[in-house]
Formats: structure tokens, sequence, C-alpha cells
């Protein structure tokens, strides 16, 4: 007799009759979030089996990739239907049959929530589970923060959720999260084998509510107190860590019914938090650039093989990342040593991974074998992508893509990585500018996440969709980017560290601009930056726009007065910092302040004081305008675009969103009336972008325009 629920809950959970036992299919895809539909099919699924005296368990089990992926992240913020999670898992905690939840795929926040309600679990190999709410701002809200530590342990379960780490199945065997890890990958038929099993013996109702948080209450106490001190003191500024363990903490003395409301009291503070809504923010952004519209018109080209041509930090880097996401590499230098050097450079981050014992000397040397190198072009003909990564300079560029133009085989996708310069004017010179594209690559650039894909006019649409598909494969986060100077990202930080520069001649110093940033949220301030960068490259490109400079435009000569002494950053032991003896943090340096103080002079310059709010202010707010007119002029697609590459690129605070993000938090009308105070003393500089200025009319926010099909 099957026994299905009606209505749109039918839809998002099945129940049916196996024997004795009741299977409660979610079937919400793609990742079963637990919408309302879901909670209250898996409420009526609890209610159904302690109903039928036919029925002697409640299988849970989960349809497609995975049990459940948690609460249905696009309900936050929005008014709460019944019914609530806590209380679906407060029913099936409370089932008088014992309640199983057979797990494979994710199983993560809300869903361990759910299968910690139940009374047993059992995991496939391939199951995620996970209590990763911190990542978003949050903290279990329907009862993990006590059901975790009754089942894994007070503090496996809080380096849980304050990590928002997914275990594996055997992991969590071993902690106790899961009573059993089966084989195969029917997650139904290893429900279903064990809750017979189950049946057979006998088994009880076996409530995780009803067992103990901690045996022994006051070293509990100490232990949270430790994690307390080192929470604060690693989470800088974040909200829900803390309340994580203050929740817990609460557990020791609560009973556990009231333990539940005092998580949901704390819960809800998260979910009201601005840090939720940019943490939030991010998670969707993050997905939502990689459907850039080449990817839905345009199927991506064949990608089995690599080349790069250019060793140096920046071309091994790529390779590397190349190697790491299993493809060949072939590496193309002008000469011998140059080969030699970039081989050099290629190995060394092995070497390093070995020596850390993070990689077998065996497991490196397969993944060399995938490395070839040559000093003729000829070796790429073979290749489906080519990387150009060398000096940045045009005519250089163009004899690169006059080679690969003649070498490369017809189709094969051709990338410049460089940051800056015109790769419509690098495509025109070539007889294929259908092929060309740009990688930007961040250094280094197997570590860093963001990849910013240029797309210049001629480009066929494959190309672009072959990009996002060689990120897909390198495992970064692509953001479609148009042809312009600094394309996305290196173009707003061109605004905003002149704004920095401004500052600090007129009286800030960098070290207050250092720290007012990392106040924010930043892990570094710009000046710090530029010493780990390298002084030189900055210098480099100052020197290069000098020709095409505004001559109206402010010009502050500081950082050049620091680059002439030779005083690059960290790599020469001094720069807007000291590094004595090779220290990797930098301490003030009273020479740096006297040259600043020496530029105010010759330009004339009155000091004046800056508080943090009033840095922060003038550094946002470059960066904002600068933002609007890259949405403007579509260099960016959507304003959620420049987010992403600034929290990926450039260290922007992940909890805050983003730059157009946290300007829609602040109120894009704050940010103009603050730009239109700043052009009084600098009206050219301070120009408010027309979007900005449109969007504040219309009282709409940067985010309307992150959806324009709603
Ligand atoms: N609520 C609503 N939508 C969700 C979701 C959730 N909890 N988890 C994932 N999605 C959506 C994604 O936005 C994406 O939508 P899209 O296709 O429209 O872009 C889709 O489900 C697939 O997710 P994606 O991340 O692209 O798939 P994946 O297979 O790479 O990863 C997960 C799957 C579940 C591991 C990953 O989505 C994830 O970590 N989700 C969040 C889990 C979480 O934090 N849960 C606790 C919430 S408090």
């Amino acid at each position: 007799m099957p026994a299905s629920s009606s209505g749109t809950a039918a839809v998002a959970v099945r129940t049916r009759r196996e024997g004795a036992v009741l299977v409660a299919t979610i079937a919400h895809p793609p990742v079963n979030a637990l919408s309302v539909e879901v909670r209250r099919g898996l409420l009526q699924a609890a209610e159904a089996a302690d109903a039928d005296p036919e029925i002697a368990a409640l299988l849970l089990v989960g349809e497609g990739r995975g049990f459940i992926a948690g609460a249905d992240i696009r309900e936050f913020g929005k008014p709460p239907l019944p019914p609530s999670l806590p209380e679906v898992c407060n029913r099936i905690e409370a089932c008088r049959k014992p309640v199983i939840a057979a797990i494979h795929g994710p199983a993560l926040g809300g869903g361990l929530e759910v299968a910690m309600a139940a009374h047993y679990r059992v995991a496939l190999a391939d199951a995620k589970l996970g209590l990763p709410e911190v990542q978003l701002g949050l903290m279990p809200g329907s009862g993990g923060t006590q059901r975790a530590p009754r089942l894994m342990g007070l503090q496996p379960a809080l380096e849980l959720m304050l990590s928002g780490r997914h275990l594996d199945a055997q992991e969590a065997l071993e902690c106790g999260l899961v009573d059993r890890v089966a084989e195969g990958n029917d997650a139904l038929a290893a429900g279903l084998a064990y809750a017979l099993q189950l049946l057979a013996t006998r088994a009880p109702v076996r409530r995780t509510g009803e067992g103990v948080l901690a045996a022994d209450i006051e070293s509990a106490r100490a232990t949270l107190k430790g994690i307390a001190a080192d929470t604060a003191k690693k989470t800088r500024g974040l909200f829900s860590p803390l309340k994580i363990v203050e929740a817990v903490e609460a557990g020791l003395d609560l009973p556990f019914a009231e333990a539940l409301r005092n998580e949901r009291q704390l819960f809800l503070q998260c979910i009201d938090s601005p840090q939720r809504a940019g943490l939030v923010h991010a998670f969707f952004a993050e997905r939502e650039v990689a459907k850039a519209p080449e990817t839905r018109s345009a199927k991506p080209r064949p990608l089995a093989s690599v080349g790069v041509v250019g060793g140096g930090t920046m071309g091994a880097g790529i390779a590397v990342a190349v190697l790491d996401a299993g493809l060949p590499v072939t590496m193309v230098e002008r000469d011998e040593a140059s080969l030699a050097r970039g081989r050099a450079n290629v190995e060394k981050v092995y070497d390093g991974l070995v020596k850390r014992g993070r990689m077998t000397p065996e497991a490196k040397a397969a993944v060399l074998a995938r490395f070839a190198g040559s000093t003729s072009y000829d070796a790429l003909a073979g290749a489906d992508l080519v990387i150009e990564a060398v000096f940045e300079d045009m005519a250089v560029k163009h004899a690169v893509f006059a080679e690969l133009d003649r070498v490369a085989k017809p189709g094969a996708v051709l990338a410049t990585n460089t940051s800056y310069l015109d790769i419509d004017a690098i495509a025109a010179g070539i007889s294929r500018p259908q092929d060309v594209i740009g990688l930007h690559f961040f250094s280094p650039a197997n570590i860093m996440k963001l990849l910013e894909i240029v797309v210049p006019a001629k480009v066929s649409a494959d190309v672009v969709a072959t990009a996002f598909e060689l990120a897909k494969k390198l495992k970064k986060v692509p953001v479609r980017a148009g042809v312009c100077d600094g394309f996305i990202g290196n173009r707003i930080l061109a605004r905003y560290r002149q704004a920095a520069d401004y500052m600090m001649e007129d009286g800030a110093s960098p070290y207050q601009i250092d720290e007012a940033v990392r106040a924010f949220g930043y892990p570094m301030g710009p000046y710090q930056v530029s010493d780990l960068a390298g002084g030189d490259i900055g210098w480099a490109t100052r020197k290069r726009k000098a020709p095409t400079r505004d001559p109206r435009a402010r010009y502050v000569q500081i950082a050049d007065r620091i680059c002439e002494r030779g005083w690059f950053g960290q790599k020469t032991g001094r720069g807007y910092y000291l590094y004595p003896e090779g220290a990797r943090t930098g301490v003030p340096d009273p020479e740096v302040l006297a040259i600043i103080d020496a530029e105010r002079q010759r330009a004339g310059v009155q000091p004046r004081r800056f508080g943090a709010d009033d840095i922060l202010r003038r550094y946002l707010a470059a960066m904002v305008n600068e933002g609007a007119n890259v949405v403007r002029e579509r260099i960016a697609l959507r304003p959620l675009d420049v987010d992403v590459t600034f929290l990926y690129g450039y260290g922007f605070p992940r909890f805050r969103g983003g730059p157009m993000k946290y300007a829609d938090t602040i109120g894009l009308d704050r940010v103009l009336a603050d730009i239109r105070e700043f052009a009084q003393e600098d009206p050219l500089f301070w120009q408010p972008s027309p979007l900005l200025v449109e969007l504040v009319t219309q009282g709409r926010n940067f985010d309307s325009l992150n959806h324009p099909a709603d």
C-alpha cells in the first residue's frame, strides 16, 4: 500500500512503504535544500510513521546528488514559513519508531542536523558531512550545536562548526557522527538493509538529545574558555563563530529543550547580521560569475593539452596550475638557460610540497612526467590552448603571437596573460583574432583563485566558453571582463591606490592607512601589499602611464622617491616598511616618514589629521565609484562580478560581500554624498560615476543590476 503525502510536499518528499519501513525520499533538486516543501514533507513523514501501526521504522534518504545540502539559502532574510527546521528535527527525534538516515553526497548544515535528529545513521563512501553555516555568517540553528557535541564530543564538534569543514564517511564514523559506512553507491539499498537489521535486532529508539553534552562540566567549561579566546583572536570581527561557542556553552547548564531555544535565538541574531547578508551574497555571486553568456550560447572547444610561453614566476605558476588540474603542459622559452630556469620554477613548487610532506616524491615525478619544455615554438603545434606569459611589452607580445599564429593548429585557443595591454591590438596582429582571449592570472598563479577572462571584440563565443571550462578544470573563480587598461581589478585598484596616495600626502601615514584597511577586514593594507609585490612593479606602471597622464591630475611622487632609492619592499629589505634581517612583517621606517614630509613640503601641502573612518570613506568611495564606471562601461557584466574580483583577487573581506555589496549595505546615497564632499577639494579625481548618480536618483541599489531579469 503506497502511502504518499499530498500537495507540494509530495513533490519534495515522497513516501512509500518497503515492508515495515516507511521510506521518505527527499527529492528537491538540485541539492535537496530544506525549503518549506521539504520541511513539510519531512514533518508529515515523521507523523505518518508514528501513526501507522504497520510501520516499524522510518528511513530518510536523499534522491539525486546527495542527502540534504542544508537550509535553503534563498529563504534567508525572507519571512519564515512554518514548519521551522528545529520543529522538524525535534519531531523526527521524537518519533516513537527508529528513524534511520541513509547519507550519500552532501549532508551539510540543516541536512546534517536532520541526520543527527534521526536515531541511526549510515553513510556511503561519497558522503560529505559538515556544519558549514559559519561560512555564511551563521551557526547551526536546528539543534546542531547541541546534538553534534553529544555525538562527537565537545571539541571535535566545535572544530567542525568553527571550521565549516566537511568530513568524509570514514572520518564521520571514527568520530561517532555516523554508525556505519556502507559499501556501494545506493543509499536507499544501504539504508533499507540497515533498517531491516535494526528491526531484526529490535534496536531501540535512540535520541541524540537524551545524551549528555559533556561528562565533566567543569573541564568542558575550561575547554570552551580556551576555544572562545582562540576563536576571538582568529576570526577577527566575525560575528557568528563566537555565537557558536556561546550556544554550546549554554548547553552545559540548560536542559536540552531550553538549550535549543537559546540556540535558535542566537541563530536569529546571526540571520539578522549584515555579515550573513555579505557572505550569502558572496556564495551566490561566486556561482553566478561562472555563468557568462557565452557558456550558455556556445560549447567549449577540446581542452586536453596546454602550452605555456614563458617560464618566469607567472608562466611557471600557470604551468603548475594546469599540471595540478591533471593536464599536460608544454613550456616554451627563448633559450636553454631560460627554459632551465622555467623548469626549476615549476619544480620548486613541488619540491616545497614534498619537503612539507604534502606530496610523495613519486607523485611529484608523476606530475612532472606531464611537463615538457622546448626552445622551439613548433613544440606547441599540438596544443589545444596556449597561454603566453612573457614580458609586458606590446612588441614582445606581437612577436610571440606571430609565432603562435605560425605553429598553432587550427582552432587552438591563443591566450595572453597580460594584465593591462590592449588585447584587441594583440588579436589584430594575427590571422585568427577570433581565437585570441585574455586569461589574467593572479600571482602566485597556482594559488590565487581569481581568473579574469578578458573578452576582446573579435573573439568567438566558443573560445570564451573554453576559457570558462579551463577555469573550472583549474578550480579557479572566473570573472568575465572587457578590454580596458587594467580590466576590472587593476583598473579599480589604480583608483583607490591613488586615493590612498593623496591621503598619504595630505597627512595620513602609510602605517595609519594600512591599519585602517586591516581593521576593515583586509589581511593587509595597500602599502604592505606594495612591499610584498615589489615597489618596482608599480613604478614601471607609473612610468608607462606618464606620457598619457592628464597634466591637470594631481600626482603624488612619494612612491617614486622611495623607489629611486632602490627600496622595493620585502625583497630589498625595505620599502614603505623596514624588514630587518629578512623579516616578513615590516616595521615603520622613520626615513620613509621623512621622505613623505619632504614631499608634502615640496608640494606645498599643509598636513592634516585623518581618522580611520576618514581613511576608509575615501578609500572605499574611490573603489566603489570606479566599480560603478566599470559596470557602466560593461567591462564587468554586473556589480557582482566586481565583488567576486575583489573577494578573490584583492583580499576584500568576504563577510562584507565585496565593494559593491558593501556600498549597498551602507547606502549608495551616502557613498555619493562622500564623493561630492571630496570633489570640493579635487573635482577632477572625484567625479561621481554617472551610474552611481543614476541609481541614487532612481532610489535603486547595485544589487538591482545583478538580476536584470527579475
Ligand atoms: N540552498 C539553496 N541553494 C543551494 C544550496 C542551499 N543550501 N546549496 C546549493 N545551492 C544551489 C547553488 O546555488 C546552485 O544553484 P545554481 O545552479 O542556480 O547556481 C546549485 O544549488 C548547485 O550548487 P553548486 O554549489 O553549484 O553545486 P556543487 O555540486 O558544486 O556543490 C554543495 C554542492 C552542496 C556542496 C554546495 O552547493 C554547498 O556547499 N552548498 C551550501 C551548503 C551549506 O552551506 N549549507 C548550510 C546552509 S546554512
